[in-house]
Formats: structure tokens, C-alpha cells, sequence
């Protein structure tokens, strides 16, 4: 068997089993503006339909998102303002996560600046334990920027961007391992000035879920610690959920032009990203030289970021995974679906 064909077969057999960087010391400095509430703090209202009084539970991460990428910013300044907020996670049907996150999402926002733009960001703790926000895109002094921000507090902090790329973010408070782990990663993407060709663009940020047994009323799994510290995860995603794009496939056309930005938030295993029945035409690693031309599997460490440019050559599904295939079998794994020009 060849191997492009054996991939297809890998691809095909996984379809159908369809799912701190910097440690910063506790406790932290003072942060610099004031408390401001967080949404999550107010319980929800009843239902106004009938049962209306039953309770409605733990808030849960907002609904499934689409993998497509956000419009280039318009203007020069990002204003970003994040809430941490722990909420319930949907990883898998019946497999609900006790997560960590930045507003109510796993992962994060995605969100996007170019060289030379000002990202003005507010990070505000919603949550009743200390958390911070890393940017990789960032060239800051951590010990000001990074550092945690206690429960009912916030911190404001600015940086101009300078390198383009594909750039995780995520909190930075310790134990590192288990804040990501528990969902707090995001990207944010970094355009050259002028931006990029127009195409189909798409964002995947893949990720890895440790879960212990289910627990309580409500089942909900929570942080394996022991499996973290040896890299064994049960799920290993892109975009939050077991086998997200491979349920429900994304769109496209066959020939078109498409552009996507791997952000590999870890915390443990590499991403070799990969898509079944196409070679990259291009491959940007993070920073400004030159791209990789016609490359099959592109390494994405963990902590990194690589966006790729490619055509899928005719009407069909085609499989993107990580070539990792025990990760891909644990979840990350998605589909193409192109049609006809
Ligand atoms: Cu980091
Ligand atoms: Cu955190």
C-alpha cells in the first residue's frame, strides 16, 4: 500500500470513530484597576417556559463555534477585554469538564491585529482562584504584564505587535500544565502589514483534556493531575471538541485558495498537522523569513503557532489530523468537505 494511500486510510478509519511558559510565583502584586463583575456571578435567571423553576445548573461554555478565522482588524488598536470565568465544557456527547476559561470559551476568543497595531487588553477575574494572561505575540516584561490577577480583580496592560504569525496566548498562572489543561489557551493571529492573499481562511487551535473519573450529581470530570505530568491525555482536540470538524465538516470549494492558523496550546503533545489528499503549497513559521514550499506534515510545537496555504485539488473529504495517529484517535482529527468550483 502506498503511503499516501495508507493515509487516506488512517484518515478514513478515524473518520468513522467519530473526537508559562512562565510559572508566575503566587501571590501577586497588586493589579492596577479596580474590581468590575463578572457576568458569571449573577445567577442565571429561571427559564420563562414551562418548568421555568428547575434548576439550571452550572453555565456552560457558549455554543459550538465555527473554525472560521475573524475579519482582519480594522483600525490599529485591538481593545481586548477578557473574563476568566470556570464554567462546565461539553468536550464530547455525555463527557462534560469542570473548565477553566477565558469568557466562557474553550479555547478562548480567537482574535487578530497586524504588525504595528496596539493591543490595548483588560483582563478581568470572574473566578474565585488567581489567573493571568500570557501573549506570545507580546515582547513585555512578564513580571508586569503577566503576573496573576486575584479573584474580583483586574489588569490592563498595552503592546505593540511586531512579528507576524500564528500566536498562542493563554494564562500563565501556576501550576502552568493545569491552567491549560483546563482550557485557558486562545490565539491571536498577527497579519503582516498589508495583510495576506485573499482565501478561505480557518483557525485550529489544538489542545489535550485530562479528565479524572465523573463525579457528582452532575458527572462532571475534572483535572487528572498524574496524567498531565505523563502526557497522556484522553482527548487531544482541535477547537475545544473530540473530533469537531469531523462530525460536521467545513465547507470549501475544491481549487480555492485556503489558509490555515495552527495554534498548538499543548500543554504536552506536538501537533503534526497534516491533511489527507493535499501537500501544503506553503508553510509560515512563526516570524518574517521565507515559507516552506510544498511540504506534506508541518510540526507545530507546543507553545507555537504555523499557518498553511493550500488547494484541495478536487471535490471530496479530505482529513486534516494531527499525524500523531494515537492524538488523532483521541480526537483531533476534522474534514474538509470540498465541492465543486
Ligand atoms: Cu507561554
Ligand atoms: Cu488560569
Amino acid at each position: 500500500m502506498s503511503r499516501f494511500s495508507m493515509c487516506v486510510r488512517l484518515g478514513a478509519v478515524v473518520a468513522l470513530v467519530a473526537a508559562a511558559c512562565r510559572p508566575i510565583p503566587t501571590p501577586s502584586r497588586p493589579t492596577k484597576t479596580s474590581t468590575e463583575p463578572s457576568k458569571a456571578q449573577v445567577p442565571a435567571p429561571a427559564a420563562s417556559m414551562s418548568h421555568g423553576e428547575a434548576p439550571l445548573g452550572t453555565p456552560m461554555t457558549k455554543p459550538d463555534r465555527a473554525a472560521d478565522a475573524p475579519t482582519p482588524l480594522a483600525g490599529h488598536r485591538l481593545r481586548l477585554r477578557m473574563t476568566t470565568v470556570h464554567v462546565h465544557h461539553q468536550v464530547a456527547p455525555g463527557v462534560v469538564y469542570d473548565a477553566w476559561t477565558f469568557d466562557s470559551m474553550v479555547p478562548g476568543p480567537i482574535v487578530r491585529a497586524a504588525v504595528g497595531d496596539t493591543v490595548d487588553f483588560t483582563l478581568i477575574n470572574g473566578a474565585p482562584i488567581p489567573h493571568s494572561m500570557d501573549f506570545h505575540a507580546a515582547e513585555i516584561a512578564p513580571d508586569r504584564a503577566y503576573h496573576n490577577v486575584m479573584p474580583k480583580d483586574s489588569i490592563h496592560f498595552e503592546f505593540v505587535a511586531r512579528v507576524p504569525g500564528a500566536f498562542m496566548y493563554h494564562c500563565g498562572t501556576a501550576p502552568v500544565a493545569a491552567h491549560i489543561s483546563n482550557g485557558m489557551y486562545g490565539a491571536l493571529i498577527i497579519d503582516p502589514r498589508g495583510g495576506r492573499p485573499k482565501a478561505r481562511e480557518f483557525v485550529f487551535v489544538q489542545s489535550e483534556f485530562y479528565m479524572g473519573a465523573p463525579a457528582g450529581a452532575d458527572s462532571v470530570r475534572s483535572l487528572d493531575w498524574d496524567k498531565v505530568l505523563n502526557a497522556s491525555p484522553d482527548y487531544v482536540v482541535f477547537n475545544g471538541v473530540n473530533n469537531r470538524y469531523a462530525t460536521t465538516p467545513i465547507p470549501v470549494k475544491a481549487r480555492e485558495p485556503i489558509r490555515i492558523y495552527v495554534v498548538n496550546a499543548g500543554p504536552n503533545r506536538i501537533s503534526s498537522f497534516h491533511v489527507v489528499g493535499a501537500i501544503f503549497d506553503k508553510v509560515f513559521a512563526d516570524g518574517f523569513g521565507r515559507p516552506f514550499d510544498g511540504m506534506q506534515t508541518w510540526n507545530v510545537p507546543v507553545g507555537g503557532g504555523a499557518i498553511f496555504e493550500l488547494r484541495l485539488a478536487e471535490p471530496g473529504v479530505y482529513p486534516f489530523v494531527t499525524h500523531a495517529f494515537a492524538d488523532a484517535t483521541k480526537g483531533a482529527v476534522g474534514m474538509f468537505r470540498a465541492e465543486a468550483h
